[in-house]
């Protein structure tokens, strides 16, 4: 038999449900039928809503907005993929972003690679040959981790032309650019320590001219070549450091510096192209009037490359800024720039136009 457990509120519970002892089931009976007058179901949402309870909340959260509750995910996919970008954002901006996409697929490539490569000078040739005969799409994953470093080259060289072409290595992203500069010699080194793993003689012979190249260079030269081969001579130890180098060192480094570059993209957001001008806000006097380099005034009183918020790129970032980069200052009331210069008050053309040093798009967001 099925157990009918009554619903406090509902109303035909409560017709249905005997009083308790003192005939009150939920303190508003009226003591004389003995039934029981509760709040309606409305009655009591209505109370809920003013009291600020949220029953979804109270009782029933899942799994989601647990972790949601405790990590703030919306708040992280906001700001790297929902956040405001200039305008005038073009394909050139994917690059860096496909450089990431190679790393990560090499990563899961390289992984899978290391569940079937042994890094011992005896056997590091046949186990490779044995991924591309035998085992399971392996000469395809092999082929992915191959083509992947070269692509991984290519895009890098290509991200860094457009950030140089674009400016963005200036104030305030000169940190990003150094980044980046480490970023693209550990990239670099990746394909070096990669392309001793098959042992064959091609990459026997390569490594050891790429050796002796490094030797040659002056000062730390030869104590990085030292270090690379692991001792005087080119020997098995070396295989083991190069693969060491390859699958930990060298990925670890770059994976937490990407952590680093991305967070000052997200911070200090993306530059505009130099070909965007930026708009003069409302107000504002013309550049021309104003002489660039002001420190005096008070920052968050500058308009910096079109944002009025003391922002170099109008992201809502807080970006200190720098005194070269000021181009105008808000106008001032009308009366005081009239005593102050009668001639200077006169009716200007306004340079809606007017470009900044560093080509930054300002507050025009899309
Ligand atoms: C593993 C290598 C790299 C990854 C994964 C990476 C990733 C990214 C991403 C996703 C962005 C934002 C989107 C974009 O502008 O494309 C970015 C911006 C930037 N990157 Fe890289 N990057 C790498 C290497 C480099 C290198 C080698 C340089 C220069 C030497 C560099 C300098 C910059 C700069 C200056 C910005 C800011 C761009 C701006 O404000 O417009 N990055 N990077």
């Amino acid at each position: 038999m099925a157990l009918k457990i009554p619903i406090p509120g509902r109303k035909k519970d409560q017709e249905a449900a005997a009083p308790s002892e003192n005939g009150d089931l939920n303190g508003s009976s009226n003591g004389q039928n003995g039934h029981v007058e509760g709040p309606t179901r409305a009655e009591r949402v209505q109370k809920a809503k003013e009291l600020g309870i949220h029953h979804g909340k109270e009782a029933g959260m899942n799994a989601t907005d647990w972790v949601e509750e405790r990590v703030n995910g919306t708040g992280i996919y906001t700001a790297m993929l929902s956040r405001k970008v200039p305008k005038g954002t073009n394909w050139f901006y994917t690059l860096g972003s496909s450089v990431m996409f190679i790393f990560a697929m090499q990563a899961i490539t390289g992984v899978v690679l290391a569940m079937y490569y042994t890094p011992s000078a005896t056997q590091a040739y046949a186990t490779i040959a044995h991924i591309t005969n035998d085992v399971f799409l392996g000469e395809f994953v092999r082929g992915l981790h191959k083509w992947g470093a070269s692509l991984m080259i290519i895009l890098i060289f290509l991200h860094m032309a457009r950030t140089f072409f674009f400016g963005a290595y200036k104030y305030p992203r000169e940190l990003n650019w150094v980044i980046g500069v480490v970023l693209i010699v550990l990239t670099m080194v990746m394909g070096l320590t990669g392309y001793l793993l098959p042992f064959d003689q091609r990459s026997f012979w390569a490594t050891i001219v790429a050796n002796n190249i490094t030797a040659s260079g002056p000062i730390a030269g030869p104590f990085l070549a030292d270090f690379l081969r692991a001792g005087p001579d080119f020997s098995a130890t070396t295989l083991s450091r190069f693969y060491a180098l390859h699958m930990l060192v060298v990925p670890g480094l770059i994976a937490g510096l990407i952590g680093a570059h991305l967070y000052l993209v997200v911070k200090l957001g993306t530059t505009a192209p130099p070909w965007v001008r930026a708009a003069r806000p409302k107000g504002a006097r013309p550049s021309e009037l104003v002489p660039a380099g002001v420190p005096t005034l008070d920052a968050t009183e500058l308009v910096m490359n079109g944002s009025t918020n003391g922002h170099t790129n109008g992201s809502g970032n807080g970006a200190v800024p720098h005194p070269d980069e000021v181009i105008a200052i808000e106008e001032p009331p009308a009366e005081a720039a009239a005593e102050a210069a009668p001639e200077a008050s006169s009716p200007v053309e306004p340079a809606t136009d007017a470009p900044t040093e560093n080509g930054d798009a300002g507050g025009e967001q899309s």
